[in-house]
């Protein structure tokens, strides 16, 4: 193929590369999402820990309306029918009770940790802690893919600059 069509598709890739990064960067940014589902008059899971600046998406799959309605801070999903979801972002750590307003003892939980915080080694060692794994952020898989999309344009651009001079 004709060296200036070479040269072209290395460009592209590489701008599809920069794309990448971007966006990938911004997801990193914006935290993890978690799901807690409200079935069978529970919310699932009654418990979750998060890090501050992630999101948690509240989904009522049972076929009677429920909230999610924080008991101190205050949250309100209002009344969710089958299927509505309802998503909120906790950028302040603490530990946030909530519950069902038509049904109180339906109850729930999130432990927002601080954003830097590193899960410590339990004092004795040896036991790693039972911190919740966040939800696998698609900010690190558009990076990869970026940082590929990177390797192969700068190899072909050699290789059309390689063929030019010989
Ligand atoms: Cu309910």
């Amino acid at each position: 193929m004709p060296a200036s069509t070479a040269r072209r598709g290395a460009l592209a890739l590489l701008l599809a590369a920069l794309v990448l990064f971007v966006l990938g960067s911004l997801e990193m940014a914006r935290g993890a999402t978690h799901a807690v589902a409200i079935a069978d008059f529970a919310f699932a899971p009654a418990t979750l820990t998060i890090t501050a600046g992630d999101t948690v998406t509240w989904t009522n799959e049972d076929a009677v309306a429920h909230t999610a309605t924080g008991t101190t801070a205050g949250f309100d999903s209002g009344l969710l029918d089958q299927g509505e979801s309802f998503s909120l972002t906790f950028t302040t750590p603490g530990t946030y009770d909530y519950l069902c307003t038509p049904h109180p003892s339906m109850t729930g939980q999130l432990v927002v940790l601080a954003a830097a915080s590193a899960p410590t080694p339990a004092p004795g060692g040896g036991q790693v802690p039972d911190v919740a794994m966040p939800a696998q952020p698609r900010g690190i898989s558009l990076l990869g893919l970026g940082l590929a999309l990177a390797a192969v344009g700068l190899l072909v651009g050699l290789r059309v600059r390689r063929r030019a001079a010989g």
